[in-house]
Parts: structure tokens; C-alpha cells; sequence
């Protein structure tokens, strides 16, 4: 399995810190933020990466991560996102460097201490996506589930969520995700959305799911950044 971290989008929630350079790229307590995400991967055995970035300071990523052979990478690849079209139109600009297989795809904002490890090794076909508990699903994509505990269903940001679970941003893909992507409309926003594409697969009966262990959060909004800085910061960092 090959990794994908997405780290384009605007982060306007953090205005005025993503002024001056990419949300990734902020700290969290004594590492950038998407040192974070690529941590997961590494751990779980995943070396070969290709970070998506965009904007005004996509430059900055090289500087940082230079060939990746310091996070523990074995081969770093750059694409850039010149259309700001959503986590799809991130994630379709991966098609030739998965050269046909499966991928473990990691929002560029997602801090978490789960280990993916076994997940990984145990993926072969499909898609798997990874659920959180959270105190407030609505901000959130939502799992409607049937009595068998399969997900028939999910809501982006309900009014009512069906679920207090999360879907976090983590997904495993395989290989038939671009044919998907490309039967996608952009939403009302504008963007190729991530839980459309989930809602594909489960249309297909495709879609698995696990729950994260351990500490997750995405780091995009004053509250969780700071949260997410504490809980490493008391951890004593990321090594
Ligand atoms: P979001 O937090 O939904 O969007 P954003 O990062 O643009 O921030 P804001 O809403 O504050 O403007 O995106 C979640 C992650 O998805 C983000 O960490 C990076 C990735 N992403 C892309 O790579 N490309 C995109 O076009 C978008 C929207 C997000």
C-alpha cells in the first residue's frame, strides 16, 4: 500500500496564522503539523508517500520535508492542487503515482496516536474508512448504520446526526477510487467531496469500517489546534 497525504485547501478557519504559510505546516507543540499525519503512515509501514499540496506556499513543504528520508520515507513525491476543488480533487492528482495500488490516504490535518498497522496489513480490496466518537458529530461526516452494524449511508455535516461516530481522515482505497472520483459533481461548495465517494463504495456493498484507537483530532480550527498542541505537548511530543 502506497500513502497520500492531503495537504492543499485554504485553511481560511485559521486566518491569520495561514497567512504567512501552508495550516500544515503550523506547529503542534515540537513538530509541523503534517509531520503528524506522515508519523502514521510511516509507523504502519508505509514509505512510499506523495504529499498534495496548494496554494501560496506549497514551496514551503520542501523546505521542511526535504526528500523525506528524515521522517523515515523512502521515497517523498510532490503533486500541487491548482484548482481548490475539495479532498477529491486532491486526491485524484495521486492516480499515477499509485500505479494501480491500494492507498492509504491521511488528511494532512489529522493528529492522531492510533496505530494502523495491522488495518493495513490486513487490507485487499475496497474501501476501508476509520470512525471516532465524537461530543459533536454535526460538524462532521456521519455514519448512518443498519441493525447488522454495516454503514448503509453517510450524511455530511447533519442537522441531525444518525451516529455520535465521526468518519475521521483516514480512508484505505483501492484502485478502482479514480474511475469513482471521476462519476463525482462538485457540491454546492464547489468541491469533489470525500463522503460521496465513500457513499460509492457503499453503493457497491465496499465499504468497511473500524473504529480509530487512541487520540484523534483534526487540527483546523482555533479550539482543536490548541487542543491537539496540548495533548502532544503532555505526551512529550512527537520523536
Ligand atoms: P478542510 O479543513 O475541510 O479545508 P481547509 O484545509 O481548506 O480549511 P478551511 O475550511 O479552514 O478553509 O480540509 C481538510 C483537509 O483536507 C486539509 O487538511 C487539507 C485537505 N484538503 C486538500 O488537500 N485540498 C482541498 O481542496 C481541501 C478543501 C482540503
Amino acid at each position: 500500500m502506497k500513502g497520500v497525504v492531503l495537504a492543499g485547501g485554504k485553511g481560511t478557519r485559521l486566518y491569520p496564522l495561514t497567512y504567512a504559510t501552508n495550516k500544515h505546516l503550523l506547529p503542534v507543540y515540537n513538530m509541523p503539523m503534517v509531520f503528524y499525519s506522515i508519523n502514521t503512515l510511516v509507523k504502519a509501514g508505509i514509505k512510499e508517500i506523495l504529499i498534495v499540496t496548494g496554494g501560496p506556499h506549497a514551496g514551503h513543504f520542501i523546505r521542511v520535508l526535504k526528500n523525506g528520508n528524515e521522517l523515515g520515507i523512502d521515497n517523498l513525491s510532490y503533486a500541487y492542487q491548482e484548482n481548490e476543488d475539495g479532498i477529491c480533487g486532491a486526491l485524484k492528482l495521486a492516480e499515477d503515482f499509485s500505479g494501480g495500488k491500494s492507498l492509504c490516504v491521511i488528511l494532512g490535518d489529522n493528529c492522531t496516536d492510533a496505530d494502523i498497522g495491522r488495518e493495513v496489513a490486513k487490507f485487499r480490496a475496497g474501501a476501508k474508512i476509520f470512525l471516532k466518537e465524537v461530543p459533536d458529530p454535526k460538524r462532521f461526516g456521519v455514519p448512518r448504520f443498519d441493525k447488522k452494524g454495516h454503514i448503509v449511508e453517510i450524511v455530511e455535516k447533519p442537522k441531525k446526526p444518525a451516529s455520535k461516530y465521526a468518519v475521521t481522515g483516514l480512508y484505505f482505497y483501492d484502485n478502482t477510487v479514480f474511475d469513482k472520483i471521476r462519476k463525482l459533481k462538485p457540491s454546492k461548495r464547489g468541491e469533489l467531496e470525500v463522503t460521496d465517494l465513500n457513499n460509492l463504495y457503499i453503493k457497491e456493498g465496499r465499504l468497511d469500517w473500524a473504529e480509530l484507537s487512541g487520540f484523534w483530532r483534526d487540527a483546523g480550527t482555533f479550539d482543536t489546534l490548541f487542543e491537539v498542541n496540548k495533548y502532544w505537548a503532555e505526551k512529550g511530543g512527537l520523536s
